[in-house]
C-alpha cells in the first residue's frame, strides 16, 4: 500500500482504508485486532440499530457518544454502569439487553450481530493487561428441596472489606433460583460495584457467568452491619449443585 503523508491523507479523507491503517500505527498487535474488529464489525452493527438513540442525543443513555469512531468506542468501554463487561464478555449488557422497544428503546441484536460485537469485546479484553480478578472462592451449595431453605453464606472478606453474600438456592428446571439474595457488610461497611454470579460446572477452568449480568449497574455503599437486598434471581443454565463464586469490579470498605 502506498504510504501517504499527513497532508495528503487529510485531503483524501474519503479513503477510509488508508486512514484506518494509519490509525493502527503504534498499536500492539492485539490492539490492532481489537480496533479493526471495532471499526469493521461492532460499530457497523451499532450504527445500524443503536446509535440513533445512544449517540448522546437522548439524555442518560449516551453509551456510544463521540465525535469519531474511536471516541465512540472509548465512551462505550468506559461507560458506567458497565454496558461492556470485560470480565465476562458474553454477559455484557449490550449483548443481553434484547428488544426494549416497550420502554422507548430499540430492537434485539440477531445472533450474527451479537457475535460480531462479542468478538470485539473479547479482543479488547485480550488487548489489555490481565486485571486482577476480584472473586470469592468457589463455594459448594446447600440446595433447597423443601422449606425452610438452608442459607448459603459466601464470605467476601478476603476481597477488600469484611462482608458476605447470602442466599438460598433451588433448582427449577434447567435454572437456579436464588432467593433472599443479599450483600451483608461487616463492621467497616462495604462499597461494592458490579457483583456477578458465577457457576462452576464440574471440570470447568472458567466459570459460567450469569448470562444476564443482572447486577451490572450496582455501585453501592452499605452501612456497617447492614445489608443490600438484591432479592430473587432466576439464573438460566446454572446447575444448583455446582459451586458458586461471586465476582466484583470493586470491593472496599464503605466510602466516605
Ligand atoms: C429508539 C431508541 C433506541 C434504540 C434504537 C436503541 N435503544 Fe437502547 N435504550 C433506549 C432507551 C430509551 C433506554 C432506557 C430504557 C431501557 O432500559 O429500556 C435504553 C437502554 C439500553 C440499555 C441499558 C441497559 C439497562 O438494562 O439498563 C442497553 C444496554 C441498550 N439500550 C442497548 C441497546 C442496543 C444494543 C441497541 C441496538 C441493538 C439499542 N439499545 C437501540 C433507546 C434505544
Amino acid at each position: 500500500m502506498v504510504r501517504l503523508g499527513f497532508i495528503s491523507l487529510a485531503l483524501l479523507s474519503a479513503c477510509t482504508g488508508e486512514i484506518e491503517s494509519e490509525n493502527l500505527k503504534g498499536l500492539t498487535p492485539q490492539e490492532q485486532v481489537a480496533q479493526t474488529l471495532w471499526v469493521d464489525k461492532a460499530l457497523p452493527v451499532l450504527s445500524g440499530k443503536c446509535t440513533m438513540c445512544h449517540d448522546g442525543s437522548m439524555p442518560n443513555i449516551g453509551y456510544i457518544a463521540g465525535a469519531d469512531d474511536l471516541m465512540k468506542r472509548d465512551t462505550l468501554i468506559s461507560y458506567v454502569p458497565r454496558i461492556v463487561n470485560m470480565g465476562a464478555p458474553q454477559s455484557s449488557r449490550i449483548l443481553t439487553k434484547g428488544d426494549h422497544s416497550a420502554t422507548g428503546g430499540g430492537p434485539a441484536l440477531d445472533a450474527t450481530q451479537a457475535s460480531d460485537i462479542l468478538s470485539w469485546i473479547v479482543a479488547e479484553r485480550d488487548a489489555r493487561p490481565q486485571a486482577d480478578v476480584i472473586r470469592t472462592m468457589q463455594a459448594p451449595m446447600m440446595v433447597c428441596t423443601t422449606p425452610p431453605c438452608p442459607v448459603n453464606v459466601v464470605d467476601i472478606s478476603g476481597l477488600g472489606a469484611a462482608g458476605s453474600v447470602e442466599f438460598t438456592i433451588s433448582q427449577v428446571g434447567a435454572d437456579s433460583y436464588f432467593t433472599d439474595l443479599k450483600i451483608k457488610a461487616g463492621a467497616d461497611g462495604l462499597y461494592v460495584e458490579h457483583p456477578l454470579l458465577e457457576s462452576w460446572p464440574t471440570g470447568a477452568t472458567d466459570p459460567k457467568p450469569d448470562p444476564l449480568d443482572r447486577f451490572f449497574a450496582i455501585q453501592q455503599n452499605i452501612e456497617p452491619n447492614m445489608e443490600l437486598v438484591l432479592g430473587t434471581a432466576s439464573v438460566g443454565g446454572f446447575n444448583s449443585t455446582d459451586p458458586i463464586s461471586l465476582r466484583f469490579d470493586v470491593v472496599e470498605k464503605k466510602r466516605p
